[in-house]
């Protein structure tokens, strides 16, 4: 069966098995951007049409997605990193509870299926149990482009007669809401001038997607955001970029481990400040048009960083520098800015042997001493990651229980961080109660 189809059905469920590694050495290729992917599958809805994208990672939120598209009435085919999504057949605004409760970023199709059907029906959307995840600024730019929205029960209904054109100011530079307002934007009636708008890679991204479907779109790269509709929206092809946090999280990996590795398709441009934090820490990183060589020889410095929005450092490696910091002597600083509960990797992390002390939004690492294997459990996508780096650090044998959430945006974590010589497997449930039932841990 095609490696596809497989990840498509498979539940993903089990754990990861991973073993003290000193040196890791090779190459690794970069997965396409699971956080630009989503954005533009939601933004493909805007047009009666085909939308192509290339170099899509096959990871649960990308089936996900491709579930409620699908349940919406679109043809959606994937077979080889290349999706096709026929969106002429749309005829629902229902966005599925079962489907949105797993993934955060269903939020983002209201706007198309308001701006298609004039209607969209959504609950609150889940994700990453990584603390408080309010919609209030995605809500603000449906209304202020023309959809009122009631509540009933927990779910929630938008009704627009048509969008328009507006100027919306965001209060806080929300990934989400920007991607919202764009879509909104690109489906309404004028111009709208967006301020305070996020200013992630992501954002250009899709903004480029957009700009291939035929709309116009000025100030890319900036906090200010003027986009004007085509009357006519065209079928597009696009390829997705590589992801800058898988390739900042196999990064942590080598800082961890030591060793020599090349991240072929790593986007450089976009991993400014993760490259300079490790930098900082006493790594080689060398940019090719190619990709990026890390190496780390010898001895991890300490680090002091706080995550922020783009260009701060990204919440999303924030875990994976949690664990990285643990091979460093000294004490490390690492402020969390963005998401409130992201340090419940931390908890884990003590398992094995971590010295973290946490005051409010500051983990106080204490690295540079010997972590001994045990039993964790990932609770978040990045944070599980982070755990799998530990393990590369820990005497004896860890395992990650909770494959589930890292599967959601890594491809094959295992098959990647063995291919450059990691000790590590994945186990399925199966197996792994097996282990458990035998007093292994
Ligand atoms: C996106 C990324 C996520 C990343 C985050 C910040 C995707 C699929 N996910 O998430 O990986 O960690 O950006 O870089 O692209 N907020 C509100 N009201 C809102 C929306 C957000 O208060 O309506 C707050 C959030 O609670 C959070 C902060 O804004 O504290 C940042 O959230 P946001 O930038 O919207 O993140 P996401 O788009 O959810």
């Amino acid at each position: 069966m095609p490696a596809t189809e497989k990840n498509e059905t498979a539940a993903e469920t089990g754990a990861v098995e991973v073993r003290e590694t000193r040196r890791l050495t090779g190459e690794i290729r970069i997965q396409g951007s699971k956080n630009a992917v989503l954005p533009v599958m939601a933004a493909s809805l805007l047009h009666r049409g085909t939308t192509v994208i290339r170099n899509v990672p096959q990871i649960q939120d990308v089936f996900c997605m491709i579930r409620i598209l699908r349940t919406l009435g679109c043809g959606v085919t994937f077979a080889e990193n290349t999706l096709v999504i026929e969106t002429g057949t749309l005829t629902s605004c229902e966005i599925p509870e079962k489907e949105a409760e797993k993934m955060r970023s269903s939020i983002m199709l209201c706007a198309p299926l308001l701006a298609r059907l004039g209607e969209a029906v959504f609950g609150q959307p889940g994700g990453c149990s990584i603390g408080r995840r309010p919609i209030d600024l995605h809500l603000k730019v449906l209304a202020e482009t023309g959809a009122s929205v009631t509540e009933a029960g927990d779910r929630m209904s938008a009704k627009t007669c048509g969008l328009h054109g507006a100027a919306i100011h965001l209060p806080y530079p929300s990934v989400g809401a920007t991607e919202t307002a764009l879509m909104a934007a690109a489906g309404a009636e004028g111009i709208t001038v967006l301020t305070g708008a996020a200013r992630e890679p992501e954002i250009g991204i899709l903004c480029r997607f957009l700009q291939g479907m035929g709309v116009w779109i000025e100030g890319i790269g900036s906090g200010t955001l003027t986009v004007k509709r085509s009357a006519f929206l065209r079928d597009s092809e696009f390829t997705v970029p590589g992801d800058r946090i898988v390739a900042g999280t196999y990064l942590g990996a080598v800082m961890a481990a030591g060793g020599e590795v090349f991240l072929r398709d790593a986007p450089d441009s976009a991993m400014g400040e993760n490259l300079r934090m490790a930098e900082s820490m006493g790594t080689e990183t060398q940019v090719f048009p190619e990709g990026i060589r890390i190496r780390q020889d010898g001895r991890l410095r300490t680090v002091s960083l706080e995550t922020g929005p783009y260009p701060g450092f990204p919440t999303d490696l924030q875990s994976v520098m949690l664990a990285a910091a643990l091979r460093a002597e000294g004490i490390s600083k690492i402020r969390e800015m963005v998401f409130e509960e992201r340090f419940a990797t931390a908890k884990e992390l003590q398992k094995l042997g971590a010295h973290i002390i946490i005051e409010g939004n500051t983990a106080y690492v204490e690295g540079g001493r010997r972590l001994s294997g045990a039993l964790v459990r990932a609770r978040d996508l990045r944070g599980g990651a982070a755990l799998v780096i530990a393990g590369l650090m820990a005497e004896g044998t860890t395992l990650v229980d909770g494959y589930s959430c890292i599967a959601r945006g890594y491809e094959d974590i295992c098959g990647d961080l063995r291919s450059v010589g990691a000790a590590i497997r994945f186990i399925a449930d199966d197996n792994y109660a097996h282990d458990r039932a035998g007093d292994r841990w």
